[in-house]
């Protein structure tokens, strides 16, 4: 492919384009071809220093005519550089993930104050750089990212807003892809048919004694309970703990994570968001036991890794929270002997996984990888996967062992047809 021909960083030719809806650009490469695309609509609103030592706040829109010729394309990375107005610009910064799905690692804005008709009476002539960290990730590779909800990213001095968005990084074929990822905030939120039968309450189970006869007791009422909507599939958290600044990741994990919790007779699930505006990461690395901690505004949960001289394992979790009826909750189990790896290797399972952790607690995992001991230069070292993951490996290896049987049998057939005609051979002699 020619796209491998020339996968040194190169500078892309930029197209404008006029629409009435949002900002449309198409970037194409040094081959001419499509590589990234964009429609989309943005506002920011910038607090910048007046004189008098008060603030005020500019409201910009996106124009849609942008010059987009910084942008470049590449093999596992692309920028988009929209470049507007008096030396303003915007760019989004997006990167391949394991060569299935691509993501935003940042979008920074650029802003010269110097520019009178959007901040009028500015105190600093300067330009000024915010970067944030989008909640874009988990685009599948071939698709176009499409949020039409919309979404606020907050920094200290720029709230910005994008919604009507449609992306398409590392376009391979040089046309648009149809099929779309969609945002989780598109996806409806419908109240669906509980699949969990929770409607089933056992009808308070010492209630039922015998009443005073003749008195026609009301039926219990059973508490009706409300059935959760469905929640979109945890967002997949990348997360690395370094034993001090100057070194390399020592400890590794990347997972999505949705726990469960039972609160009498309810039952709730909630998803932790991995964007580190919303979850802090800290941890350490031992040689015995490592630590991972998450802390969102939603839960707090504690990963302690143990390892046994030859093998690692999740040994204890603690999950604090708190249920959207505000009920908080702490439940441990410092028992477990979960994701279980040689150590200097890690630990993979991709498909959904659940586990219950208390009989109050259970959690449910999606691509998870875990190296809590042995990292090496900051990467996962060799994967251990779990059972159904491995299972779909085993269906190659079946059918190579069928079909080298297949061959051993006409071997053999060729070799006993043989010998018996060389047989009949010497007895029609
Ligand atoms: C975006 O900004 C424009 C102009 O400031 C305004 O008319 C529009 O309502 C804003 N849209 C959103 C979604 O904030
Ligand atoms: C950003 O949004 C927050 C919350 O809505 C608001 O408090 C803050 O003033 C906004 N900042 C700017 C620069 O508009
Ligand atoms: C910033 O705006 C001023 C006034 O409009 C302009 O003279 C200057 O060239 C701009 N800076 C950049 C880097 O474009
Ligand atoms: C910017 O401001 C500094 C002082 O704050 C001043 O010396 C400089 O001339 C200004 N530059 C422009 C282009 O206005
Ligand atoms: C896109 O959709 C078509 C038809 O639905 C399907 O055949 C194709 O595999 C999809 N491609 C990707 C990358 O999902
Ligand atoms: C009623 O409650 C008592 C004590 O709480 C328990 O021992 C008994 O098994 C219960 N009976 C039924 C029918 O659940
Ligand atoms: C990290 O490196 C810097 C400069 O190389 C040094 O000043 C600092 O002390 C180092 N920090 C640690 C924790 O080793
Ligand atoms: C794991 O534990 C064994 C024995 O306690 C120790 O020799 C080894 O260095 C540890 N491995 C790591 C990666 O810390
Ligand atoms: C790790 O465990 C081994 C054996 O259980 C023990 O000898 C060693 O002192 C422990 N190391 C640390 C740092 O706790
Ligand atoms: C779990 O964490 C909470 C809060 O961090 C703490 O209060 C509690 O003691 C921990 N439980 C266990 C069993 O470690
Ligand atoms: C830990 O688990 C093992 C087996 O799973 C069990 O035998 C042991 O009693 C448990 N210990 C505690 C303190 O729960
Ligand atoms: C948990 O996983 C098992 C299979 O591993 C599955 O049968 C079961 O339905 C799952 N439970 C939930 C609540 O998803």
């Amino acid at each position: 492919m020619s796209r491998y021909a020339a996968f040194v960083l190169f500078l892309a030719l930029g197209i404008e384009l006029h629409l009435s809806h949002g900002t449309e650009v198409s970037v194409t490469g040094k081959d001419g071809k499509l590589c990234l695309y964009a429609n989309l609509m943005v506002n920011f609103s910038v607090s910048y220093e007046v004189t008098g030592n008060t603030n005020e706040t500019a409201e910009i829109e996106l124009p849609s005519g942008v010059k987009s010729d910084g942008s470049t394309c590449d093999i596992a990375s692309s920028e988009l550089m929209l470049s507007f107005g008096e030396g303003h610009s915007w760019s989004m910064k997006f990167t391949v993930n394991e060569k299935t799905t691509y993501q935003v690692d940042s979008i920074t804005f650029s802003y010269n104050l110097s520019d009178s008709t959007y901040f009028p009476n500015s105190l600093s002539n300067g330009t000024m750089n915010v970067t944030m960290k989008p909640h874009i990730a988990n685009v599948g590779m071939d698709t176009c990212y499409s949020c039409k909800s919309k979404d606020m990213i907050q920094s200290d001095s720029v709230n910005q807003t994008l919604w009507n968005v449609l992306i398409q990084a590392f376009v391979s074929n040089g046309s648009k892809s149809e099929n779309v990822t969609t945002c989780s905030a598109d996806l409806p939120v419908t109240t669906v048919v509980p699949t969990t039968p929770t409607t089933t309450t056992t009808a308070a189970p010492n209630s039922t004694t015998i009443a005073p006869h003749n008195t026609t007791t009301p039926p219990t009422t059973i508490p009706t309970t409300t059935p959760t909507p469905t929640l979109p599939p945890p967002v997949t958290g990348k997360y690395s703990i370094k034993s001090d600044e100057n070194s390399t990741a020592c400890l590794l994990a990347s997972f999505g994570l949705r726990i469960g919790f039972k609160q009498g007779d309810k039952y709730q699930e909630m998803n932790l968001d991995p964007n580190p505006n919303v979850t802090g990461v800290s941890g350490s690395c031992g040689v015995n036991s490592s630590e991972l901690l998450l802390t969102s505004n939603t839960m707090t949960v504690m990963l302690t890794f143990a390892n046994d001289t030859k093998k690692f394992r999740l040994h204890a979790l603690n999950i604090t929270g708190k249920t959207s009826s505000g009920v908080v909750f702490s439940e441990a189990n410092s028992n477990l002997s979960l994701w279980e790896a040689a150590v200097g290797s890690s630990y993979m399972c991709n498909k959904e996984q659940n586990y219950t952790i208390t009989n109050l607690l259970s959690i449910y995992t999606y691509n998870l990888q875990v190296q809590p001991f042995g990292v090496k230069k900051g990467v996962f070292s060799t994967a251990e996967e779990c059972q159904g993951d491995a299972e779909s490996f085993l269906v190659p290896i079946a059918v190579g062992v069928a079909l080298l049987v297949l061959i051993l049998i006409v071997l053999l057939a060729y070799f006993i047809g043989r010998k018996r005609n060389m047989a009949s051979g010497y007895e029609s002699f």
